[in-house]
C-alpha cells in the first residue's frame, strides 16, 4: 500500500514513517519543516519539503496513486495558539483542507487525523470518552475541533472514510525516532533538559490539586503504540467505510511528580525543579478513556507503561546531539 504522512520530519509523523516502512508499504512524506528534523525522515521514505497549503505539491504526490493518509501536521502550541490564533487557523484548517481537496481531485479517500483531548476543554468527567461535550478553550483545541467536523462533511458528502484519534500527551520513543523540537513544551524532554543544564530548573505549576500528591494527572501514551494505532485504523478503514473518532489514553494517568520521580530512577540524575504557582487553564486530571479504541479497532497500549516511556525516551536522548 501507499501512504502519505504529512508531518512526517516530526515527533509522532517519524515514527508512522518508520513504523509503514517496517511493515513493507511505500511511504510519501511531507513536511515543511517548521519544527521538524530533515533527519527524522527515513531515506526509504520519498520526501517532500513542501507546506500542505501547496496544492502542485500535493497534487504531484497524489498522482502517484496514494491508498491512504495518516495527517499529524500542524501546528500544536496551545499558549502560541492563544497569542496568533490566525496560524492556527491557517495551518490546522486551511492547510488541511487544501489537504482534503488534493485527495478529492485524487479520488484517494482515507485519512486518519490526529486530533487532541485540547477539544474536550475543561473536563466535565473523567476518564473522557468520545462522547464528552467539546467546548475547547484555545484556539489550537478549536482548530482541531473545526477540522474534525470538516472531516465529517467530507464524509457525508464525499464518502471518505476517516478515523480520527485524540491522544492526550504522547512520549517515549522507538530505536530511532524521539522528541526533538526546538521549542520545546513537553514534560519529559523539558526534564531531560534541565538534568543536562540546557535550561534552568523545571517550573512544577501547583501542587494543591486534588490528586493522590497534589500535582496534575496527565495520560502518556507511548508513541510507538499511537504509531501502530494508526496502522491498525489503515487497515480497517480498508475493510469499512466508516467515519469515528477514538480517545487514546491509558486510562488511568500518571501525576507530575510521579514521572519526575521515575525520571530520578530510571536515570540516576535528580531533575532541578520548583513547585510554582497553579497555571489558569490547567484541570487537575486529563484522561481519557480508550474503551471504544480497543472494542472495535483491537488497539493495544503495550509499550505505554511510565517506566518503559521514559526509559526508552532517555535512551533514545542521549544518542542526540543535545543527550551527550
Ligand atoms: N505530541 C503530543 O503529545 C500530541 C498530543 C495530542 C495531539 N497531537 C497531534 O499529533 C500531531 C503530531 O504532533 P507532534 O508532537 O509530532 O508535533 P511536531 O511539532 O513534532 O510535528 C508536527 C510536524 O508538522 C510539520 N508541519 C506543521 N505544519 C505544517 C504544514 N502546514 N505543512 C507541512 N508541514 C507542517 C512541522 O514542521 C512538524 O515537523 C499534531 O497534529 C498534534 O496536534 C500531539
Amino acid at each position: 500500500m501507499k501512504y502519505l504522512v504529512t508531518g512526517a520530519a516530526g515527533y509522532i509523523g517519524s515514527v508512522c514513517v518508520e513504523l509503514l516502512l517496517d511493515a513493507g508499504h511505500d511511504v510519501f512524506a511531507i513536511d515543511d519543516l517548521r519544527q521538524g528534523n530533515r533527519s527524522a525522515i527515513e531515506s526509504d521514505a520519498t520526501f517532500y519539503k513542501a507546506s500542505l497549503g501547496d496544492r502542485t505539491v500535493l497534487d504531484k504526490v497524489f498522482s502517484q496513486g496514494i491508498d491512504a493518509v495518516f495527517h499529524l501536521a500542524a501546528e500544536i502550541s496551545v499558549p502560541q495558539s492563544m497569542a496568533d490564533p490566525g496560524l492556527y487557523y491557517e495551518t490546522n484548517v486551511n492547510q488541511g483542507l487544501c489537504l482534503l481537496e488534493a485527495m478529492r481531485a485524487a479520488g484517494c479517500k482515507c485519512l486518519i487525523f490526529s486530533s487532541t483531548a485540547a477539544v474536550f476543554g475543561e473536563p466535565a468527567t473523567t476518564p473522557i470518552d468520545e462522547s464528552h461535550p467539546k467546548v475547547p478553550c484555545n484556539p489550537y483545541g478549536d482548530s482541531k475541533l473545526s477540522f474534525e467536523r470538516l472531516l465529517n462533511w467530507y464524509h457525508v458528502c464525499f464518502g471518505f472514510r476517516v478515523h480520527i484519534f485524540r491522544y492526550f500527551n504522547a512520549a517515549g520513543a522507538t530505536e530511532r525516532h524521539g522528541e526533538d523540537r526546538s521549542i520545546e513544551e513537553h514534560l519529559i524532554p523539558l526534564a531531560f533538559a534541565a538534568i543536562k543544564g540546557q535550561r534552568e530548573r523545571l517550573t512544577v505549576f501547583g501542587d494543591d490539586y486534588p490528586t493522590s500528591d497534589g500535582t496534575c494527572v496527565r495520560d502518556y501514551l507511548h508513541v510507538r503504540d499511537i504509531g501502530q494505532a494508526h496502522l491498525q485504523a489503515a487497515a480497517y478503514l480498508g475493510q469499512n467505510a466508516d467515519f469515528d473518532d477514538f480517545n487514546l489514553g491509558s486510562s488511568s494517568g500518571t501525576t507530575v511528580l510521579t514521572v519526575l520521580k521515575t525520571i530520578e530512577r530510571v536515570t540516576g540524575y535528580s531533575v532541578p525543579y520548583v513547585i510554582g504557582e497553579r497555571r489558569a487553564g490547567d484541570p487537575a486530571a486529563l484522561v481519557a478513556s480508550s474503551e471504544k479504541a480497543v472494542r472495535k479497532l483491537g488497539i493495544r497500549f503495550d509499550y505505554s507503561h511510565i517506566d518503559y516511556i521514559i526509559e526508552s525516551a532517555w535512551k533514545w536522548f542521549r544518542q542526540t546531539e543535545r543527550g551527550r
